[in-house]
C-alpha cells in the first residue's frame, strides 16, 4: 500500500518524503516543479538510500490523477501542492484560488472514486490572521487576511463538509507556523526563486554575500526589542509531525486541525544574533517601515498535537540556523553522484 505525496519536491514536501521513506512507507510523489527543482527527487533518494515513484504532473489534470490512482494501490495522501506566497496571492488572487482550490477539489474527487479517505492536508497558521491572544490554539477564530490564507481556510471548510457527507473520511489539517532550516545533510533545504520573501532565507543570503543587507520591516512593534515575533519550527520537526499525522488518520475517522509549532516565539533581532553566531558573519540590516499585513506576535500552543499525535518539536533556533547555513554554503557544491 502506498502514500501519495503531492508537491513532494517542495521545501516541506521533500523533507517529509525523507521522513516517510525513513519510516518505511512506499511513496508515490507528484510535482509540477512550479516552485521546486527536479534534482530534489534524486537528493531525497540519496539521503535515504530508498527509491520512490515520481510523476511530473499538475493536480489541475484530473485524468492524470486518475491514472496514478489506477496504477497504484494508494491508501493515504499527504497534500502539499499549492502556491504559497502571501504577497503574490494579493497581486494574483484568481491564480491562487484556481490553483489551490481546483487542485484540492480534483484530488478529493479522485480519492473518493477510489475509496481513499485518509488525508493529511498542508494548512497554515496564516488562517488565524491577527490573533486576539497568544499562544494560539486550534480553537482560535479563523480569519485569514490574504488570498493565500483564504485558500487554506476555504480548503479546511471543504474538508469538513466532505466528512459530513461521508464519515469514512479521515483528515488532519496541519497549521504550520514558521518552517525554517534544512536536512542535516545540506542536500535539501528552502530554495526560493528570486529574492526571498521570508526572513531566514533572506538572512542566509545576506550572510553568504548574495544580498547586501536585511531590511527589517519595523522595529516599533509592542515586543521586547520592537521587532516581530514568530514561532520558528525546524523543517525536520515539521516533517516528523506529518508522519505522526499520517499514522493518526490511518487509525481514525473525522476531521481535526493541529498547530505544528514549538510554542516559543523569537524576534527578528534574536534570529539575526543566532545566525551571526552560526555563520560567523555580520548580518547588516536597515530598519524599514512595517510590511503591510504583518502582525506583531504569533506563536503556537502545540499541546493538541503533543497529546493527540504524540509529537513535539525537538530542535531549537540554534540548530535551525546551523542547518540553514550548512544548506546555504553546501547546496551548490553537493553533487548527486
Ligand atoms: C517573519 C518576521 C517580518 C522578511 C509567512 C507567511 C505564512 C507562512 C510563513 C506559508 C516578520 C520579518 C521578514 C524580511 C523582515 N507561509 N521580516 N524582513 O510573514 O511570519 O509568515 O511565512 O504558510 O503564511 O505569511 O514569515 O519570514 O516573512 O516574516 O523583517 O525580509 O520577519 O516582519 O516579523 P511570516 P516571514
Amino acid at each position: 500500500m502506498a502514500v501519495l505525496i503531492t508537491g513532494g519536491a517542495g521545501y516541506i514536501g521533500s523533507h517529509t518524503c525523507v521522513e516517510m521513506l525513513n519510516a518505511g512507507y512506499e511513496l508515490i510523489v507528484i510535482d509540477n516543479f512550479s516552485n521546486s527543482k527536479p534534482d530534489v527527487i534524486e537528493r531525497i533518494q540519496k539521503i535515504t538510500g530508498k527509491t520512490l515513484t515520481f510523476y511530473e504532473a499538475t493536480l489541475l489534470d484530473k485524468e492524470m490523477i486518475d491514472t496514478i490512482f489506477s496504477n497504484h494501490e494508494i491508501n493515504a495522501v499527504i497534500h502539499f501542492a499549492a502556491y504559497k506566497a502571501v504577497g503574490e496571492s494579493v497581486e494574483k488572487p484568481l491564480m491562487y484560488y484556481q490553483n489551490n482550490l481546483i487542485s484540492t477539489l480534483n484530488l478529493c474527487e479522485i480519492m473518493d472514486k477510489y475509496g481513499v479517505y485518509n488525508l493529511v492536508f498542508s494548512s497554515s497558521a496564516t488562517v488565524y490572521g491577527n490573533p486576539d491572544r497568544v499562544p494560539i490554539t486550534e480553537e482560535s477564530p479563523l480569519r485569514a487576511t490574504n488570498p493565500y490564507g483564504h485558500t487554506k481556510q476555504m480548503t479546511e471548510q471543504i474538508l469538513q463538509d466532505l466528512f459530513i457527507s461521508n464519515p469514512m473520511w479521515s483528515i488532519a489539517s496541519l497549521r504550520y507556523f514558521n518552517p525554517i532550516g534544512a536536512h542535516e545533510s545540506g542536500l535539501i533545504g528552502e530554495d526560493p526563486t528570486g529574492i526571498p520573501n521570508n526572513l531566514l532565507p533572506y538572512i542566509s543570503q545576506v550572510a553568504s554575500g548574495k544580498l547586501p543587507h536585511l531590511n527589517i520591516f519595523g522595529d516599533d512593534y509592542e515586543t521586547n526589542d520592537g521587532t516581530g515575533i514568530r514561532d520558528y519550527i525546524h523543517i525536520m520537526d515539521l516533517a516528523s509531525g506529518h508522519v505522526k499525522a499520517l499514522e493518526h488518520v490511518l487509525v481514525t475517522t473525522g476531521v481535526e486541525a493541529f498547530n505544528l509549532g514549538t510554542g516559543k516565539g523569537h524576534s527578528v533581532f534574536e534570529m539575526i544574533d543566532v545566525f551571526e553566531q552560526v555563520s560567523k558573519k555580520q548580518i547588516k540590516y536597515s530598519i524599514q517601515e512595517r510590511r503591510p499585513g504583518d502582525i506583531a506576535v504569533c506563536f503556537a500552543d502545540p499541546s493538541k498535537a503533543n497529546h493527540v499525535l504524540q509529537w513535539s518539536a525537538k530542535r531549537g533556533i540554534y540548530e535551525m540556523c546551523k542547518d540553514t547555513w550548512k544548506w546555504q554554503t553546501q547546496s551548490g557544491k553537493q553533487l548527486i553522484r
